[in-house]
């Protein structure tokens, strides 16, 4: 199947939805459905997800990762306390706010650490300097850690229990921005319970829309935060989130999860991400800035380079930092990495 053609490496959200997501809308525009998410197609995802996930757990859908994160870290962190994050994480860079307004005014702190990763020597400095006894000082309450994250890194299972491990003596809560979660839990190649609550992750903003869906996006609660469902709900609602026709979100959600499809469109991406990767880093004039483990390349071009491959029609971002980001997505070709890096010659 060929939907787009081209070198278009922008970003895995420029793709399309994969045939599979509109076969389930058109699969779920039939008859009439109990509305606000209390229909049989969201009760069938959260069956789906319980056994992914291997636990008793709460889900509620959204349609963008921005509204997961802040509805995730609203049930979380109290509007006088803190969220520790890096200091690339999407929710310190790349949500206007929302996290701060959807707390009510909590407080981001962020934390240094090479490849988008929070040092484990710069979580426990933080942790020293803000103590949670002290009246004047803001208390840190949730460590928000990306997975893919914004370097295209994933956290090893080790980096996870070693920083969770940390936050957790502090009494901390743990959330994980998981807008590419597929695409790190095939890299690892553990298992989604493993990479989450086992690791002692209380809420996962769980993204199916940069891997293949149209619009589809979960909060997931874990067993450590189910009792949070309540407020989380009435916050959905509050902000205008808790859409009427919720089956056509989670319909999404169930065609991707269904028969492994989400891991299986996460390779596809992850394994032309690699090929780019290699392919272009052995180019005179390329030098890769961070390690591909997902669907990301970032990579420093010299500039002849960088205009050779726009001229031959490649798409992708110069990032702030300097180098160039090439995102793979779960329709990436072969022939679209190959032509990528003829032109790179
Ligand atoms: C790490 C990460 N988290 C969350 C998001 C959520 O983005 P959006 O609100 O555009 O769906 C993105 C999007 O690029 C992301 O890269």
């Amino acid at each position: 199947m060929r939907l787009i053609g081209g070198m278009n490496f922008l970003s895995d959200t420029t793709a399309p939805a994969h045939p599979a997501i509109l076969d389930a809308l058109t699969h779920a525009n039939q008859g009439f459905a109990s509305s606000y998410g209390a229909d049989p197609v969201s009760a069938g995802v959260k069956t789906q997800l319980c056994e992914i996930f291997e636990t008793d757990l709460e889900v509620v859908f959204t349609v963008s990762g921005t509204a997961s994160n802040a509805l995730a870290l609203s049930v979380l962190c109290p509007p006088d306390a803190m969220v520790l994050c890096h200091d690339e994480a999407h929710i310190h860079r790349d949500e206007r706010g929302a996290p701060e307004f959807f707390t009510r005014g909590a407080k981001l702190l962020p934390l240094a650490g090479s490849h988008a990763k929070i040092a484990p020597e710069a979580l426990s400095d933080a942790l020293k300097q803000w103590p949670s006894d002290f009246v004047h000082a803001t208390p840190p309450a949730v460590l928000s850690l990306s997975q893919l994250n914004e370097s295209g890194c994933a956290y090893t299972l080790d980096e996870l229990e070693s920083l969770i491990g940390l936050a957790k003596a502090r009494d901390l809560n743990i959330h994980m921005d998981g807008a590419r979660f597929s695409n790190a839990l095939v890299s690892l190649g553990c298992t989604p319970a493993e990479m989450t609550w086992k690791a002692g992750v209380d809420i996962l903003s769980l993204g199916a829309t940069k891997n293949g869906a149209m619009a589809s996006e979960a909060v997931i609660l874990f067993p450590s935060a189910r009792d949070r469902l309540p407020q989380l709900l009435a916050n959905q609602k509050r902000a205008g989130l808790m859409l009427p026709k919720m089956r056509y979100v989670s319909a999404q959600m169930a065609a991707w999860l269904k028969d492994d499809l989400w891991l299986d469109l996460a390779r596809t991406a992850n394994a032309a991400a690699k090929r780019l990767s290699e392919g272009l880093s052995a180019v005179d004039g390329a030098e890769l800035v961070h390690p591909t483990h997902g669907n990301e390349v970032f990579i420093r071009l010299e500039d002849a380079l960088a205009a050779r491959l726009r001229e031959a029609g490649a798409g992708f971002y110069s990032w702030p930092d300097g180098s160039a980001r090439f995102v793979a997505s779960w329709c990436t070709t072969d022939a679209d990495i190959s032509a990528l890096l003829d032109a790179a010659g």
